[in-house]
Formats: structure tokens, C-alpha cells, sequence
């Protein structure tokens, strides 16, 4: 029997790497794609040598290679589309590549998907596509032509994510903010959790960019890679794949002070934060609606913010320790 086939762009990425090793445990074979412009090698270990993982170090932009690789691969039955610029101040310094990236490139993919035949596209869309929304939850219908978007990133993401809404094939599942094990706190883009976890372990006080007022709805990894499998119809009772854009997220506000004050916590840190300027293209408040997924399929997030710390912050210690490990047998050799 012919094995169910993905399409994982984005495959060493912190999100992507987390749904290629669920793809693979459910016995999919994944064809894996990524540029390592923001992802690593490293995310891909447990899983870069099972026989069932393809990987292709190529660009989405580049339409010829992604044509030949669905081709070689065909028949697709699901596409995963996460690569993208990830980056909010990125994208506000170079506003024509992330559109070439995070529009263009979804909008070529989608049309070969679709002439291809797959079941499903699954799209990483983005609570950045609503721009500033005041503290209320917000719901899909709120992002429209007329939006504001705070980034070139928002933008990009919302324009992939009416177009795929429009065409009735495929669904873009706007993520809000996701954290867990494998989110690069090295980068200097990183996100909030990641970051203040590293810092906290380093014994080195948190930097809150802003007051530290603004508040986000977080949502652990594992769930948001739930989500991912649902609306590909890969998982729960209907395994039906989505059409239209929904939110992922908890549902739930956490303001940066708050979380703050939990990392300190599970990390074991005494320090007070730091401040610094707020960053260019950062929104006030985000929080997601999330009764229509809710609706649709019956997800709700199951991770607690603090047993989702815990793991994170229990998965940075294990990578200082084998970092220390490493440096020291290269040390006595
Ligand atoms: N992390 C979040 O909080 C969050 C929230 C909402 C939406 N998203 C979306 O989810 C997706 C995954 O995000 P993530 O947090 O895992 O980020 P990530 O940076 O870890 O993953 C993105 C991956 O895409 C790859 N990539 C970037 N540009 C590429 C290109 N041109 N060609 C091929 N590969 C390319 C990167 O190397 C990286 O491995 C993104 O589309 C992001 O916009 C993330």
C-alpha cells in the first residue's frame, strides 16, 4: 500500500521540524524542503535519516526546482506550506524579498498543488495578518482588504491567505504565538519565550522591548502541530481537510510583564527585567477567537503555559549540557 505523501516546506524550522516528526510517526512519507535562511540542520536530526524523509536544500522562489521535486514525488496528497520570512523587523527592511517569499512563492505552490491533485494545502498563516486589534478576541471575518497590516511580514501572509481562501482549496491556519523546544533563542528575531528562557538559564535579567504591557496569546508547539494535522484531514474523527482560514491559538491573553514573571519562575531567576525600546512593526495586543477551529474539528489547545515552559526550558538545559559535553571532549582530543 502507497504511503500518504507531504510536502513540508519550512522542514528545519522550529514549527516544521515538530510536524515532520509527526508526519513520519504516522507513517507519511515527507518531502522536505528549506534554504536554512532561519531554520537548521540540527532541528532535522532525529529525523534527516528515516527512509521515508526527502529533504532538498532549495528556495521556494525557485519554481523550477520545487516543479521537479513535485513531479519526482508525485501524487502529493498534502502540502504543508511554513516556509516563509519569519521575521517582523526583517520583513520591515527588505518589504520587496518578503513578498516575493511569503506571497509569490505561496501563490506558485498553491497553483501546482492544486493542478497536481493534492488533497490539501495547508498554509502558515499568521495573527500578524490582523494588525492592531485593541485587547478583544478576534475573529477571521476581521482581516480584509482594508486591514492595516503593521508589516510587510503581516501583509504578505494575509494576501497568501485570502488568496488561498478565495480559491476554495486549502487553508491557512493563522498561528498566533507559538513557543516550545527547537525555536532558535539564538537569533536575534527570535520569539519572546525563547528568548527569555535563554536569558533566565544564563542567570542574565529578561529584556522586555517596551513596557511590557503588550500581550500575546501563546500556544505550545505540539499543539499547534495538532492543529496542522487536523486541518489536513490527517487526524480526529472526520479527517476531512480544511477550506478558509482559521485561528490557532489558546484563546487565552498573557501580557510580557506576566510572562515575565512565569519564565523567572520555572527557570529559577531572582532578576528583574530589563527594558528597551519597543521594535518597529510590534502590535499592542493579540489575542485569538477560537471557536471556529474549535467548531470545525474540535481542537482545543491542551498545553498549559507552564507545563509548556517546564518542557522548553528542560529541553534548553539538555542542549547546554551536550553543547558543554561537546566543547569539552573537543577540548581533550
Ligand atoms: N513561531 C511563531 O510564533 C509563528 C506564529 C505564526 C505563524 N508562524 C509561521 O509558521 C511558519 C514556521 O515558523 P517558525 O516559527 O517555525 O520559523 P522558522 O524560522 O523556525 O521556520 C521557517 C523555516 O523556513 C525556512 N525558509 C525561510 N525562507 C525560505 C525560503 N525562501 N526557501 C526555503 N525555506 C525557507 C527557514 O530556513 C526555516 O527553516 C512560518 O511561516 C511563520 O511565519 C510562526
Amino acid at each position: 500500500m502507497q504511503t500518504t505523501r507531504c510536502l513540508v516546506t519550512g522542514c528545519a524550522g522550529f514549527v516544521g521540524s515538530h510536524l515532520c516528526d509527526a508526519l513520519l510517526a504516522l507513517g507519511c512519507t515527507v518531502v522536505g524542503v528549506d534554504n536554512f535562511f532561519s531554520g537548521h540542520r540540527r532541528n532535522m536530526a532525529a529525523f534527516a535519516d528515516h527512509p521515508e524523509f526527502h529533504f532538498y536544500e532549495t528556495c521556494v522562489t525557485n519554481t523550477g526546482e520545487l516543479a521537479a521535486l513535485l513531479a519526482r514525488h508525485a501524487p502529493l496528497r498534502v502540502c504543508f506550506h511554513l516556509a516563509a520570512v519569519v521575521s517582523v523587523s526583517w520583513s520591515m527592511e527588505h518589504p520587496e524579498r518578503t513578498l516575493e517569499v511569503n506571497y509569490q512563492a505561496s501563490q506558485r505552490l498553491h497553483a501546482a498543488c492544486r493542478e497536481q491533485g493534492a488533497r490539501a494545502f495547508v498554509f502558515a498563516g499568521s495573527a500578524a495578518e490582523y494588525g492592531e486589534t485593541g485587547a478583544a478576541a478576534i475573529r477571521e471575518e476581521a482581516a480584509t482588504p482594508d486591514t492595516v497590516q503593521a508589516s510587510p511580514y503581516g501583509r504578505a501572509k494575509y494576501l497568501s491567505s485570502r488568496l488561498i481562501e478565495h480559491s476554495g482549496f486549502g487553508v491557512s491556519l493563522r498561528c498566533f504565538n507559538i513557543y516550545g523546544p527547537r525555536q532558535d533563542p539564538g537569533s536575534p528575531y527570535s520569539g519572546v519565550i525563547s528568548r527569555f528562557c535563554q536569558q533566565a538559564l544564563a542567570g542574565e535579567p529578561v529584556t522586555i522591548f517596551g513596557d511590557g504591557g503588550q500581550t500575546r496569546d501563546f500556544i505550545y508547539v505540539a499543539d499547534v502541530v495538532q492543529a496542522y494535522l487536523l486541518a489536513a484531514g490527517l487526524a480526529g474523527p472526520h479527517k476531512i481537510p480544511l477550506c478558509g482560514a482559521f485561528n490557532v491559538g489558546r484563546g487565552e491573553s498573557t501580557s510580557i510583564l506576566e510572562l515575565a514573571a512565569v519564565v523567572a519562575g520555572v527557570a529559577g531567576s531572582a532578576l528583574a527585567p530589563r527594558f528597551s525600546p519597543s521594535r518597529p512593526g510590534d502590535i499592542r495586543h493579540s489575542l485569538a477567537d477560537v471557536g471556529k477551529l474549535e467548531a470545525a474539528t474540535g481542537f482545543l489547545a491542551g498545553v498549559a503555559m507552564r507545563e509548556g515552559l517546564e518542557k522548553t526550558v528542560e529541553w534548553m538545559r539538555r542542549e547546554d549540557r551536550d553543547r558543554d559535553e561537546a566543547d569539552s571532549l573537543r577540548a581533550r582530543a
